[in-house]
């Protein structure tokens, strides 16, 4: 058998660290590796797979589309890209939604079209007030957009045009705001800055200071929306609508793709403002609506609701078998379990030799973000390996 982990050293560049594991296989809540080892995959494609590895639904949209046509340009009309985009307005407070690939080309998309906003009806402002702990995409801009200094030291100078300020603060979003200001960008929930959720409060509050100010609100949910959070997105629980929203991960059901919808007077662009090659191609968006259509209709936000409040009272009652377990914190599911100690990465690689997969999302948290479709005997399952290796480390 060939060393994949070897080649992969030698023919690509170093830059994600990896799980000493090759997967070669999923379906639904499971994953396996070369050698036929199974796992309970509660990293679920890092918030991707709301309905799990290779999904029915999901599997034959995508043969049935390859079958018919995989790529056209944008020089033409497309009816995957308009199905897919009906259904989304159909089930959000959005008026009209542009497509692209990825979640950072999504967050770019907001940003241009906030400021397009900004140039035609705000005298020109241009600047964008995003949060630290954020974060918003690997692109240039989007590292400058994303709060946290070990993404943006590497690449400076960073493009101008973004102010991070405190996160669950909004007098820091009050004195951030100047004539320059057309949007406030953030997550509802942050997800890669450690599942961070703000006082009940926070977004209402910063929606009313924008609509006081001019201001656009730019909620990014790539990673809390398609359900994740037990709505279908996160604004929802929140009492606010954006004016501008970014999607990306479980959109496509494991099929890249992204997009940003935005509210009817905000869609400012005209023929030839932005664009992309694959943005809306006929294989994602037919993914893409056959995954929204299975969601909306067969319960999946409902179930993500239940199994994630199952799974955080699990995770909560860790507190009372181990002292390096002190709380859990996220919604629906997209949980993470709070250590008292800085070993997040040594416990979730315990936890894959014990065959559940998981993410060391800061030093002393462990996310969990299994697939919607997740089950209370998954969590069970899962709770049973996380004890074992909880007692394990916990004598280290
Ligand atoms: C909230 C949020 N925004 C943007 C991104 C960037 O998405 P992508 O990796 O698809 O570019 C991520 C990725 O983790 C994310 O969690």
């Amino acid at each position: 058998m060939a060393d994949w982990q070897k080649l992969e050293k030698k023919y690509m560049m170093d830059t994600f660290k990896r799980l000493p594991v090759t997967i070669v296989k999923g379906h639904g809540v499971r994953a396996w590796d070369e050698e036929g080892n199974e796992y309970l995959d509660f990293i679920g494609g890092l918030a991707v797979n709301v309905l799990g590895h290779s999904h029915p639904v999901v599997v034959k949209a995508v043969a049935n589309q390859a079958r018919e046509i995989i790529q056209t340009s944008n020089l033409v009309y497309s009816v995957p890209q308009v199905k897919l985009a009906k259904l989304m307005i159909e089930h959000s407070c959005m008026d009209k939604v542009f497509f692209c690939n990825s979640g950072a080309e999504a967050c770019e998309g907001a940003v241009k079209l906030a400021r397009r906003y900004g140039m035609i009806h705000r005298k020109g402002a241009w600047e964008v007030i995003t949060a630290t702990k954020s974060f918003h995409g690997r692109t240039l801009a989007m590292t400058a957009a994303t709060g946290q200094s070990k993404f943006q030291e590497p690449y400076e100078p960073l493009p101008e045009g973004f102010v991070n300020v405190a996160y669950d603060n909004v007098d820091a979003i009050k004195k951030a705001i100047t004539d320059k200001t057309c949007a406030v960008m953030m997550e509802p929930i942050q997800g890669e800055g450690g599942v961070n959720v703000p006082s009940d409060d926070y977004l209402k509050e910063v929606r009313s200071w924008c609509d006081k100010k001019g201001i656009l609100l730019i909620l990014d949910e790539i990673q809390t929306g398609m359900g994740r959070t037990g709505t279908l997105f996160a604004y929802e629980q929140y009492g606010v609508e954006p004016d501008i929203m970014t999607l990306a991960k479980g959109l496509g059901g494991g099929v890249a793709i992204g997009a940003f919808m935005a509210k009817e007077k905000v869609s400012v662009f005209e023929h030839g403002e932005h664009g992309s090659t694959f943005g809306g191609n006929p294989l994602a968006c037919a993914a893409g609506y056959a995954t929204l259509n299975y969601v909306l209709k067969n319960g999946v936000v409902e179930n993500c609701k239940c199994v994630g409040a199952y799974l955080a009272k699990s995770i909560d009652g860790l507190k009372k078998e181990s002292t390096l377990v002190t709380g859990v914190r996220g919604r629906g599911l997209l949980l993470a379990m709070e250590l008292s100690r800085e070993i997040a990465a040594d416990f979730v690689l315990e936890c894959m030799k014990e065959g559940l997969l998981l993410n060391a999302v800061t030093p002393s948290a462990v996310r969990f973000m299994p697939p919607l479709i997740t089950t209370e005997e998954d969590v069970d399952e899962a709770m049973v390996i996380v004890k074992k290796v909880l007692a394990r480390v916990g004598k280290k």
